[in-house]
């Protein structure tokens, strides 16, 4: 089930084999509706998360608050398009979680043990250099306690604990991964019983520009610079952010292999671009020759340092939109690089990993430059040009 896995290359955790999904009830805080409004739905404000940008070298990854437990404990997560639960270091972990803030069930009046173990098996990896040759292993336990996000509260909702993990000695800034994929659980299903629309924006900028946002509930257009172009999913039963692109071109040119449709997963949780070896090497054939596979690392292509700046690398991935009308989505070319290697600090890795998924993952590098819309309800996507 890739769609339920989270794939990460050049930072943080990437789970490649997730267990089975199994059925959650998760109960929902009831909000009392005061006696006039007892034929409307009461409606509160859309819940905002400042988002941090967790920089090692690259620009690529966001983080921001949650809390669990009663009295509440504040965490921060990764806010994951790519997965479905939420998953956090705890005490439990206390000897293998680096550096992390880590929940203490101990600390919760409402926290209840759920007893089940589970191992995620995973590549991980910081800054630049994937470790994808080397997984690395979470052990959770799940658990039931109090959610809170802002005004959303989802009580004795579903999440795990991790009990241990193998990963490489560094300080983590962030406690785990919270889910967001296009099933409406959680935190989606905790604005919907607030009368709030089954959607969120994501506004994921780079450092220099800060301001990164999540919206639960609604559309910041305040942070678009352009119309929203919308795309339906792919089809109604999927929980995956999956829609349809009928070709990529290369600064401004197409070949066959390129004009092709292909199913492409949009996954806040990943850096990177993800396509299968065909599309990568003929898109990196189009950009220069010396974008070549780089040994240490499989799955990556590097180039020489010094070549990045003086190379045009514009990809646009087109779309067609609910009106029928075709429109790209473009990375532009100063997302090439995605920095230097750890092994060797000449070469920069390039932003397409060759990868043999399911479908193509679209990660960060696409958007960075755009708002973009997660609509559970209206089993679509949008996309608006965010200036950056
Ligand atoms: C919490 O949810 C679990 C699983 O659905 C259930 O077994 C448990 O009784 C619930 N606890 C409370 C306090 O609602
Ligand atoms: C998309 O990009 C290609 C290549 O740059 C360009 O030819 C095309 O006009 C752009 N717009 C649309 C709507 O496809
Ligand atoms: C791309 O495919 C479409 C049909 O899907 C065709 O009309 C078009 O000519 C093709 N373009 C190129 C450059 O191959
Ligand atoms: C775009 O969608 C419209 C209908 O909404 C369809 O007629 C058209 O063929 C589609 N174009 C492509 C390139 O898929």
């Amino acid at each position: 089930m890739i769609f339920d896995s989270f794939l990460v290359f050049c930072l943080v955790y990437s789970p490649l084999a997730v267990r089975a999904a199994e059925p959650h009830k998760i109960l929902l805080a009831s909000r009392s509706a005061g006696q006039d409004s007892s034929r409307l739905i009461r409606r509160g404000s859309p819940v905002v998360d400042p988002l941090e940008d967790y920089y090692l070298g690259t620009d690529l990854q966001w983080y921001g608050n949650i809390a669990i437990g009663t009295p509440p404990q504040q965490l921060t997560v990764i806010f994951d398009t790519g997965s479905s639960d939420l998953e956090v270091a705890s005490t439990l972990c206390a000897d293998t979680c680096h550096g992390q803030v880590l929940f203490d069930s101990s600390l919760s009046s409402t926290f209840i043990d759920g007893g089940e173990t589970d191992t995620l098996t995973f590549a991980t990896g910081y800054g630049v250099t994937p470790l994808t040759d080397d997984d690395s292993q979470i052990e959770v336990r799940s658990a039931y306690d109090t959610v809170t996000l802002g005004d959303l509260t989802l009580e004795n909702a579903t999440f795990w604990q991790y009990t241990s993990q193998t990963l490489a000695d560094q300080d983590i800034p962030f406690s785990g991964i919270q889910g967001m994929d296009a099933s409406g659980k959680g935190l989606i299903a905790a604005a919907k019983a607030q009368g709030l629309p089954g959607l969120f924006s994501m506004y994921l900028t780079p450092q220099a520009a800060g301001n990164a946002e999540l919206m639960i509930g609604g559309i910041d257009s305040s942070k678009a610079t352009g119309d929203i172009n919308y795309v339906h999913f792919l089809n109604e039963r999927n929980t995956a952010w999956v829609i349809s692109s009928p070709r990529v071109f290369v600064n401004g040119q197409i070949t066959s292999t390129l004009n092709e449709t292909r199913y492409c997963l949009f996954d806040s949780g990943t850096s990177n671009i993800l396509f299968p070896p065909a599309t990568t090497e003929e898109i990196y054939s189009l950009i220069s020759p010396d974008i070549q596979p780089f040994a240490d690392e499989p799955t990556t292509y590097g180039i020489p340092c010094s070549k990045i700046s003086s190379l045009p690398a514009v990809i646009d991935i087109q779309f067609n939109s609910t009106t029928g009308t075709l429109f790209n989505l473009t990375i532009p070319s100063s997302e090439l690089s995605v920095g230097p290697f750890a092994s060797d600090p000449e070469i920069c890795q390039t932003l397409i990993n060759s990868w043999d998924s399911v479908v193509p993952i679209i990660g960060g590098s696409l958007l960075k430059h755009y708002l973009s819309v997660w609509d559970v309800d209206g089993k679509q996507m949008g996309f608006a040009p965010n200036g950056l």
